[in-house]
């Protein structure tokens, strides 16, 4: 740049500061210059501007306008809200069926789909206001093609029941994977990301109030954290939108039974907010 094309320059930034000026700016966010290589000499004309720019005498002309924060498009943290529109009741169970099918005949997963008896798709209520959301199906789930059917299903259950009052039937109860791993080993990264659209599916044709999350492979699906369980459990999140709460698995609490009480506070906290009341203890006949 010669130096006419630089006072060029310098005129025109100059005029159009004095512009934003009258127009009452009086402070701009200079663009991020990137700084050049460390072996590059600098661009004389990207460091002439900036320090021109102090030189400018930039006052309000009028009383100074309130600053409003940044605008952005999205926060980095928030995540997009389902956009597809709700269904009927009758088309949820129809698009559940079509999905099933999608998932019964899947092999994403060359290994799981080899060892499994067959997929566990989800079971409940096409329109439940709560959704639980597991791990992968063990032997009992493989077996019988429901979720949470053996031990710790019926630890889930106790919890929905005994616990908060619902029935299996009023909720749903899905799971991140949708075929048991061999020998029940955690579920890799590369069949979480494999099975996830089908969960994420779920979700948004069933559309529940509330989310429920059973330990770290449901949270490591649906929340971007990499915060551990104890720092997760007791507090809502969010998962597109719908109110969240994590908590213990219940094969870890059959491990830890002195976890349940603070799954008993989580899933006080969906009570709460569901508006639901426990259910008054049967006193045993004396
Ligand atoms: N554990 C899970 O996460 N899901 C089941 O269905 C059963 C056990």
């Amino acid at each position: 740049m010669d130096a006419s094309e630089r006072q060029s320059l310098i005129r025109s930034v100059r005029q159009r500061l004095e512009s934003l000026a009258r127009a009452g700016v009086d402070r701009i966010a200079l663009p991020e210059i990137a700084p050049p290589p460390a072996r590059e000499k600098p661009s004389i004309a990207a460091v002439k501007v900036i320090e021109m720019a102090p030189a400018v005498p930039i006052r309000p002309v009028a009383a100074p306008r309130p600053v409003a924060p940044p605008v952005s498009s999205r926060s980095l943290f928030e995540e997009p809200k389902i956009e597809e529109p709700i269904l009927s009741p009758d088309d949820r169970v129809a698009a559940l069926a079509t999905l099933a099918a999608d998932v019964s005949i899947c092999v994403r997963c060359p290994q799981l789909a080899e060892s499994r008896t067959q997929t566990v798709f989800g079971i409940g209520s096409p329109t439940a206001r709560l959704m639980f959301v597991g791990e992968a199906p063990g032997a009992d789930e493989d077996r019988l093609g429901e979720p949470f059917v053996g031990r710790s299903g019926q630890l889930l259950t106790d919890m929905i029941t005994k616990g908060m009052g619902l029935s299996r039937a009023e909720v749903y109860i899905a799971n991140v994977l949708k075929s048991r791993p061999p020998d029940n080993r955690p579920p890799m990264r590369e069949e979480i990301a494999h099975c996830l659209p089908y969960l994420e599916r779920q979700i948004e044709i069933i559309r529940p109030e509330f989310l429920c999350l059973l330990g770290k492979s449901a949270v490591t699906a649906l929340l971007e954290t990499v915060l551990p369980m104890n720092r997760l459990r007791g507090k809502w999140h969010r998962y597109r939108g719908i109110p969240t709460v994590v908590t213990w698995h219940p094969s870890y609490l059959l491990r830890q039974p002195s976890a349940k009480k603070e799954a008993w506070e989580d899933l006080q906290l969906l009570m709460q907010a569901m508006g639901l009341k426990a259910p008054d203890r049967q006193k045993p006949a004396s």
